[in-house]
């Protein structure tokens, strides 16, 4: 089953698509996490993405459904994908079908989280992580047990996103809105879109997708 988890910055994919991995063995494609591992790595793509990332706007559809394509082509036909802040523009939504399409693929479900946008900046802005492990915290949501280390691994130092700032959440905003939202429609006129709160708490969003998935 291979499916698209929409929704603005800070809606929850990324939280979402790590439990349906855990839960189901399903594969994660988040091109953020891609383009936040070639920035680190220093490779051309990196480079390029850098400072575009950094002011909260999008990397070219070149560079994104390039790393796509060549993730999908590491990958063997049999794990379910989840595509975790990709497609974000008509361009690439066009770009996924014929990527699918080539590879004898097709769209399941594209689920799009419902939130509310002033709710998020709150959520981005307080969010951190385990700089050894990843594992995600929040300021106000969730903290470690023990307040300065990391509950799953002991380690001391954490990290936030240099785009977690809130005035490059709301460009990123803005960006979701004029190029994101727009590609529902195609989604919506294959029959494959399907709505959840994203406010509720986090085991409740898993629930609803859950059952979304549950009837495939
Ligand atoms: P990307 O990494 O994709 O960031 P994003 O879409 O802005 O999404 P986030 O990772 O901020 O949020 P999320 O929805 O995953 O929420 P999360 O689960 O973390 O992209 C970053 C940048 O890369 C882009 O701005 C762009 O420059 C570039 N880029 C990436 N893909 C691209 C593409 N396809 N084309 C062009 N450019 C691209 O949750 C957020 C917080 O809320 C966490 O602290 C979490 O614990 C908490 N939380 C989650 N769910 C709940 C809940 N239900 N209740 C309470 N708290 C919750």
């Amino acid at each position: 089953m291979d499916i698209i988890l929409l929704g603005p910055p800070g809606a929850g994919k990324g939280t979402q698509a790590g439990r349906l991995v855990a839960e189901r063995g399903m594969v994660q494609l988040s091109t953020g996490d891609m383009l936040r591992a070639a920035v680190k790595a220093g490779t051309p793509t990196g480079l390029a993405a850098k400072a575009v990332m950094e002011a909260g706007q999008l990397v070219s559809d070149e560079i994104v459904s390039g790393i796509i394509g060549e993730r999908l082509d590491e990958l063997g036909p049999e794990p379910g994908l989840i595509f975790d802040g990709y497609p974000r523009t008509a361009a690439q939504a066009a770009s996924l079908d014929e990527l699918l399409a080539a590879r004898g693929r097709k769209l399941d479900y594209v689920i799009e989280l419902m939130v509310d946008e002033d709710a998020l900046v709150e959520r981005i802005t307080g969010r951190f992580t385990c700089a050894k492990c990843g594992e995600g915290y929040h300021d106000v949501f969730k903290l470690p047990a023990v307040v300065g280390i990391c509950d799953v691994c002991g380690s001391t130092e954490f990290k936030r996103r240099p785009d977690d700032n809130a005035e490059t959440v709301r460009t990123r905003m803005a960006e979701y809105r004029a190029k994101t939202a727009p590609i529902l429609p195609h989604y919506e006129a294959q029959g494959l879109v399907r709505r959840i709160d994203g406010m509720a708490d986090i085991a409740h969003v898993t629930a609803a997708i859950e059952d979304i998935l549950g009837k495939a």
